[in-house]
């Protein structure tokens, strides 16, 4: 433990942001961190870099016997800006321990939820027993929209029988899950330009364009009602739950509890109650920044916001991107020059009966002495639509819990998630040689 521990403080003491204000040597450089975990095994391994993006960790571990199944394990060294460090009651890059928790970004997400995984497998390849081939992925893309991993996988022959992602969570602290779905993601950085420069309201007011009010008047025309609905055409394709998946929410913490414990106010009456439909069978729009204007009679000539729409599984989001795009253009007026950036990634769903996520499951409950639940996250972890395409099944599950605080200040992770992430990760490399 001890060691597991001192290594991962060395990983995170390396600011490898990927959601804008990093710095690419970093990025690198936890990417090398990584890396050298691999060959230190025995294994072999490579920075792969696509189209100038993050460097990709590709690397393998060879089972003790020739014949065994090749299983991928993938995690990202990539972590979110810090945002104020001020918020922080340590510095985010200065990783601490206090009360069984190490506190710094990416402690939880993901850093410290994949190295026990990565961890596992190479002290398990340096004994000479590994039991089934493994391949190791890290991406430095997954806070940014995986552009790099998707277009490696997708020239990628060799694939795998079965991928093991540590990127999500427990449902609470007694009870490990099973990921079985994420939803997909179609985002839009937005930016609008109404004139050469702010003008006088005074003056122009009425008369000049308004970036901010053309701005409001897109985004009006894709956020919820008040009664937290979608308009159908962002919503098409979303397949409804299985009955036994409804009656399988039942036994989660009511989402009354799940909303209360982040300090989060449901966003219409029936919110709290519609919790598991919502977000992991539906899709959802949320408005994530708008910036423009000053606090001054101008009237703004330049307007952005960020737009985020999260497709469930079932919808495409090649076939969602220009409805939402158009929706928003649409809206804009002929004076306006609209710009947008895309990302866009895929929702994913796996079959619980799966061979591989039978045997994941009988692992996870021998090392954690709980059956995990099944779960559909309402996040999104971009490759798993690739690995699904490809039809590789996926053990999508981690360590993670609420109070982590993941992207945001304060991130940490238990000391004993480390633990369980460790042993469960030797259960799930054992177990998976009988695929
Ligand atoms: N690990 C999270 C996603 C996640 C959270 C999965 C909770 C399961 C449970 C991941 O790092 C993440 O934050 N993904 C982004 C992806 C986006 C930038 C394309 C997300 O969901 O916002
Ligand atoms: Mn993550
Ligand atoms: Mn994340």
């Amino acid at each position: 433990m001890s060691d597991l521990l001192d290594q991962l403080v060395d990983w995170l003491r390396i600011p490898s942001i990927s959601t804008g204000e990093g710095d690419p040597s970093e990025l690198r450089r936890a990417a090398e961190w990584a890396a050298a975990h691999v060959e230190a095994a025995g294994g072999s391994v490579e920075l792969v870099t696509v189209d100038g993006g993050n460097p990709l960790v590709v690397g393998d571990l060879e089972a003790a016997t020739k014949s065994a199944p090749t299983v991928l394990i993938y995690g990202h060294y990539d972590v979110q800006g810090p945002g104020d460090v001020r918020a922080w009651s340590s510095p985010p890059f200065e990783p601490q321990v206090r009360d069984g928790r190490l506190y710094a970004r990416g402690a939880a997400d993901d850093k410290g939820n994949f190295w026990p995984l990565l961890s596992a497998a190479c002290e398990l390849a340096r004994a000479g027993e590994l039991p089934v081939n493994v391949r190791v992925v890290v991406e430095g893309e997954e806070e940014a929209g995986s552009a790099s991993i998707t277009e490696w996988l997708r020239t990628d022959e060799r694939g795998a029988d079965a991928a093991i992602v540590y990127d999500s969570g427990m449902v609470d602290e007694r009870m490990p899950a099973i990921t079985v779905g994420l939803r997909g993601m179609v985002m839009a950085q937005v930016e609008v330009r109404t004139g050469i420069r702010d003008v006088h309201s005074g003056l122009y007011g009425g008369s000049a364009l308004n970036a901010l009010h053309v701005l409001h008047y897109m985004l009006a025309q894709v956020v919820p009602g008040p009664d937290g609905r979608l308009r159908d055409e962002l919503r098409a394709g979303a397949t409804p739950p299985a009955a036994a998946e409804r009656i399988s929410w039942e036994r989660l913490p009511p989402g009354e509890e799940v909303l209360s414990e982040v300090g989060a106010r449901p966003a219409y009456p029936n919110a709290a109650a519609e919790y598991y439909e919502r977000n992991g069978a539906d899709a959802s729009l949320d408005v994530n920044q708008l910036v423009g204007g000053e606090p001054r009679t101008v009237v703004p000539a330049t307007a952005r916001a960020a737009v985020s729409l999260r497709l469930a599984p079932g919808q495409r989001a090649a076939q969602i991107q220009p409805v939402l795009e158009s929706l928003l253009r649409d809206a804009a007026p002929a004076g306006a020059d609209v710009t947008m950036s895309w990302h866009v990634a895929d929702p994913a769903l796996f079959e619980p009966d799966l061979p591989a996520l039978v045997l994941g499951a009988q692992a996870i409950e021998r090392a954690t002495g709980t059956a995990p639940a099944l779960v559909r996250s309402g996040g999104s972890i971009p490759v798993v639509a690739e690995f699904a395409a490809r039809a590789i099944p996926t053990i999508v599950t981690g360590f993670a819990l609420p109070d982590d605080a993941f992207h945001a200040p304060d991130e940490s992770y238990r000391l004993e998630s480390l633990e369980l992430g460790e042993r469960t990760a030797r259960e799930l490399l054992r177990t998976l040689a009988q695929l």
